[in-house]
């Protein structure tokens, strides 16, 4: 730390103030934004800077939208939650290690972004996506961002610090969990090629389109909007129920709920316990599983954490190797989307299985 400090104090005795509500392309190392400064994105949709929420006089650094009137100020994302600066005298700066810090007037780190790859003339950027970025000067490339907001959302769209979190989890088949503490209350179910399997009223709509990408260097969830007059957003509240709101301007200008997480007790994790199976309009929900049944069960998947995925593996070499190990239960295709392709093995206990209309075919013993 000792070594930052130094550089920091360095650069922070040559500062160039970046001034009041400037859109501002972009911070360099020489500048900080201090409290009072706005930046705008360059297409005008986002506002970065410091703010006090309602009656507070914490100081905090975040993100909102910036074409909203200031009385309804939304925010999307804050760097500092935990650790506010208790008055005005906060400043934001870039260090030559491409980290964000932001000390307060005796110059402690109130608050700094994770070190991730090591960057030279590093810049900091509003994008018109909201996305904070720092990046090399000379390099705009979106894969080479040295650090971005949108890894560390905050309750818009993805993890909070709270009691609830919803993140994507790369134990087997990677999927999204909303865990309250560490305990898994909601799963979103596997990606099975159009959508998330557990997320049936996720689907395609006029607002926006989605995909999921898996490849061996990251995987994610994105959503584009079709429409870029359309404002909108997916907050979770503190009560782990998440909504995608929109914003409507007109003579009573506010946040409409466009879809919300439909909640039944078979949204709840586990809810029929290990080989159980949840089926939302059956009384009761929870039915078994015929683990040596005759039929193939149809449309459940359940969940993927003891999960493999193999997407270049045929039915066939799935068959193969689900009948040779014998602490296999069950296959499935990982990719519905055409007639099928890529294939998941579960291992141990199956649990979270639920019956869904348009869902797809779970593969067990005795089904071969
Ligand atoms: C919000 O307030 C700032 C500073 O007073 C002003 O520049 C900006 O135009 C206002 N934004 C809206 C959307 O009214
Ligand atoms: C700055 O932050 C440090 C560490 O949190 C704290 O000890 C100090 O009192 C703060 N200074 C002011 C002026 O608030
Ligand atoms: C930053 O790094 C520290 C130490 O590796 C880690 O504990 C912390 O969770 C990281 N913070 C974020 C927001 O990822
Ligand atoms: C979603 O829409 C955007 C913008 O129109 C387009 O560029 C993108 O290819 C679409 N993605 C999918 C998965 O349809
Ligand atoms: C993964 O990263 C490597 C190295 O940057 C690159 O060569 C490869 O094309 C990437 N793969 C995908 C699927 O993006
Ligand atoms: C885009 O959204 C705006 C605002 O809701 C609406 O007025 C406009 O007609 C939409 N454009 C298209 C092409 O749907
Ligand atoms: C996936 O399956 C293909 C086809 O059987 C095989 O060639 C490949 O090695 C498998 N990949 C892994 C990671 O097991
Ligand atoms: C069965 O699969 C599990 C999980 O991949 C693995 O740990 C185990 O070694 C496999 N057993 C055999 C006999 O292949």
């Amino acid at each position: 730390m000792d070594s930052i400090t130094n550089l920091l104090l360095s650069s922070f005795l040559c500062s160039i103030l970046v001034g009041s509500t400037t859109a501002v392309k972009t911070i360099s190392t020489t500048q900080s934004v201090k409290d009072g400064d706005t930046i705008v994105s360059i297409g005008g949709s986002f506002a970065h800077g410091f703010f006090s929420p309602g009656s507070s006089k914490n100081r905090y650094v975040g993100i909102w939208y910036n074409k909203i009137s200031n009385d309804s100020r939304t925010f999307v994302w804050v760097a500092n939650r935990e650790t506010p600066v208790t008055d005005s005298s906060g400043v934001l700066m870039v260090t030559q290690q491409a980290i964000f810090v932001l000390l307060n007037s005796t110059e402690s780190i109130i608050w700094s972004s994770n070190l991730t790859k090591p960057g030279k003339n590093p810049v900091a950027e509003l994008l018109d996506s909201g996305n904070f970025v720092l990046r090399n000067a000379d390099d705009d490339n979106p894969e080479n961002y040295l650090w971005q907001s949108f890894d560390y959302p905050t309750d818009t769209f993805l993890p909070a610090q709270g009691d609830y979190t919803y993140s994507l989890d790369s134990h087997g088949f990677p999927q999204y969990f909303l865990r309250k503490d560490t305990v898994k209350v909601f799963r979103s179910g596997l990606w099975n090629g159009v959508r998330f399997s557990g997320m049936p009223t996720i689907s395609s709509n006029p607002i926006y389109n989605f995909t999921f990408v898996l490849n061996q260097n990251e995987t994610y969830f994105n959503y584009d909007l079709l429409n870029s007059s359309v404002v909108t957003r997916m907050v979770m509240n503190q009560d782990g129920v998440l909504r995608r709101m929109k914003w409507i301007e007109g003579s009573s200008t506010s946040w409409v709920e466009h879809l919300t997480t439909e909640m039944t007790n078979c949204n709840t994790f586990a809810f029929c316990g290990p080989y159980g199976l949840c089926t939302v309009n059956n009384s009761p929900e929870c039915s078994c599983l015929q683990r040596f049944g005759p039929k193939f069960p149809k449309d459940w998947v359940p969940d993927t954490e003891n999960s493999r995925f193999n997407v270049s593996m045929t039915l066939k070499e799935c068959e193969t190797m689900f009948l040779k190990n014998s602490s296999c239960m069950a296959y499935a295709n990982s990719d519905v989307s055409g007639e099928g392709s890529g294939r998941l093995l579960w291992f141990d206990e199956l649990v979270d299985i639920r019956v869904i209309e348009n869902g797809q075919d779970l593969y067990q013993n005795g089904c071969l």
